[in-house]
């Protein structure tokens, strides 16, 4: 429940990124030792994760309420649980680091936001170039191998999960691995230094190719995981939506500059310091033409936040979808609230409003939920958005960060 019309004010500190500890925790079926990993995010994504790898037979304990340690040296290739494996698409990384270890890899297709077909052709057009033959049954998925070898594999479409799954295969095949068009998210990066932190040779993340050379085995080691791109620009368009002035701390600025670069158009003034950046709203919003694209362009995961903004900007924005064919969801709740928004395949257009109304909406998905509680913020009156469960999927303790920067928010439970 969000009663709108409060600046956003103060300091709010960032979490570990969703997309690389959902690829991180798995990763770590492919490490012969211990892994203690740093600064993972207490969201449901991980609870699920984390329960699936014990269910496997993994040793997986908290140390503190931010550090997971990972012992994955006792984990068979016994069926997962299809029931957990289906709560999160993250759960294809399985794929890879099964087969990685084991050459064989048995996993039902992973559920997750729906944002229209989501085709796994380029996993499996990597897993297959290492040597594995894959089979599909239904949404059950079985790949097999005598044993991987080091290829060549172009991407025909940049993908950040196939990008992560055929390098978590490829890190103890034989002989050298290289892979072209990959996805540069930050993400990436980060799976490789973790990766190579536990011995890998994995080169070339955040360019367009990967080159990875095997190695016999990977050791235990201590990790940190970087800050959460999509959780601070949300609190960057937050503290925009809002005319507030808000830190954004704990992150890699430079992770930022798509997000950063659109609200300056938009009239914010953004500040940025080594770890930490300051957004301050404009008095009126300006409208602004954007297109979602992979990394370092606008992330899709920042669009759902960026139109909640837009549909009070002065004129007309165009919003265009580059990477999913269906992520507009959202906007029929948008709607509700007395946005003008009319979608016309991948394209949205935004006609400004002088202010939005609230009333009942639902979180169609995780960053549609986050979008709708920006539109909240901003809405006269009070919005209750429904759903939680996608938001929470994703986003930690995100009502107590509002609240802290005077946020009229809360939980309410039936
Ligand atoms: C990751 O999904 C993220 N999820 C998504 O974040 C994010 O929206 C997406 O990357 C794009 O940045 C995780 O990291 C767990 P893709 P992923 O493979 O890996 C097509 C969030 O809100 N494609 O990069 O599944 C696909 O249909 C979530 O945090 C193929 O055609 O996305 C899409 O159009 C939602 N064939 C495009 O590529 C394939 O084999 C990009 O998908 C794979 C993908």
């Amino acid at each position: 429940m969000v009663k709108g019309g409060k600046k956003l004010c103060g300091e709010v500190t960032v979490s570990g990124a969703k997309n690389a500890a959902v690829a991180i925790i798995p990763a770590a079926i492919l490490v012969d030792g211990v892994c203690t990993i740093e600064n993972v995010p207490n969201i449901q994504d991980v609870k699920v994760i984390v329960s699936i790898l014990k269910n496997m037979g993994a040793s997986v304990e908290y140390i503190d309420a931010y550090t997971l340690r990972i012992d994955c040296r006792n984990v068979t290739k016994q069926e997962k649980p299809d029931e957990m494996m289906r709560k999160m698409r993250a759960s294809y990384y399985l794929l890879g680091v099964l087969l990685g270890r084991f050459c064989e890899a048995n996993v039902t297709m992973p559920g997750g936001c729906n944002f229209g077909s989501r085709p796994i052709d380029q996993h499996i057009k990597g897993f297959e170039a290492l040597g594995a033959t894959v089979h599909q049954n239904g949404d059950a998925i079985f790949a097999t191998a005598e044993k991987l070898q080091g290829t060549s594999v172009y991407l025909d479409t940049v993908s950040v999960g196939a990008t992560i799954n055929i390098m978590l295969a490829a890190v103890l095949a034989e002989g050298t691995t290289e892979i072209e068009n990959v996805a540069k998210e930050p993400h990436i990066v980060d799976l490789a230094n973790f990766l190579n932190a536990m011995g890998a040779n994995v080169k070339g993340a955040g360019t367009d190719v990967i080159k990875i050379k095997g190695v016999k085995s990977l050791r235990g080691g201590t990790y940190s995981i970087i800050p959460d791109q999509i959780e601070a620009g949300t609190f960057m368009v937050a503290a925009a939506a809002t005319g507030g002035n808000v830190l954004v701390k704990n992150i890699i600025p430079k992770h930022m500059e798509s997000v950063t670069a659109k609200l300056i158009e938009t009239g914010a003034k953004v500040t940025e310091y080594d770890d930490s950046i300051r957004v301050e709203g404009a008095e009126e919003i300006e409208a602004v033409n954007i297109k979602t694209l992979p990394y370092p362009g606008f992330p899709t995961d920042m669009q759902p936040q960026i139109v909640a903004l837009l549909s009070v900007a002065k004129g007309t924005s165009n919003v265009i979808e580059g990477v999913w064919d269906n992520r507009f969801q959202y906007v029929t709740e948008l709607l509700k609230l007395g946005a003008d928004v009319r979608v016309d395949g991948k394209k949205a257009v935004i006609n400004g409003v002088a202010s939005l109304t609230g009333t009942q909406v639902a979180a169609t998905d995780l960053r549609g939920g986050a979008g709708m509680v920006i539109a909240g913020l901003m809405a006269q009156g009070v919005t209750e958005i429904t759903e939680l469960k996608h938001i929470d999927r994703g986003y930690e303790k995100f009502e107590e960060k509002f609240k802290a920067l005077g946020a009229d928010i809360q939980r309410v439970t039936y």
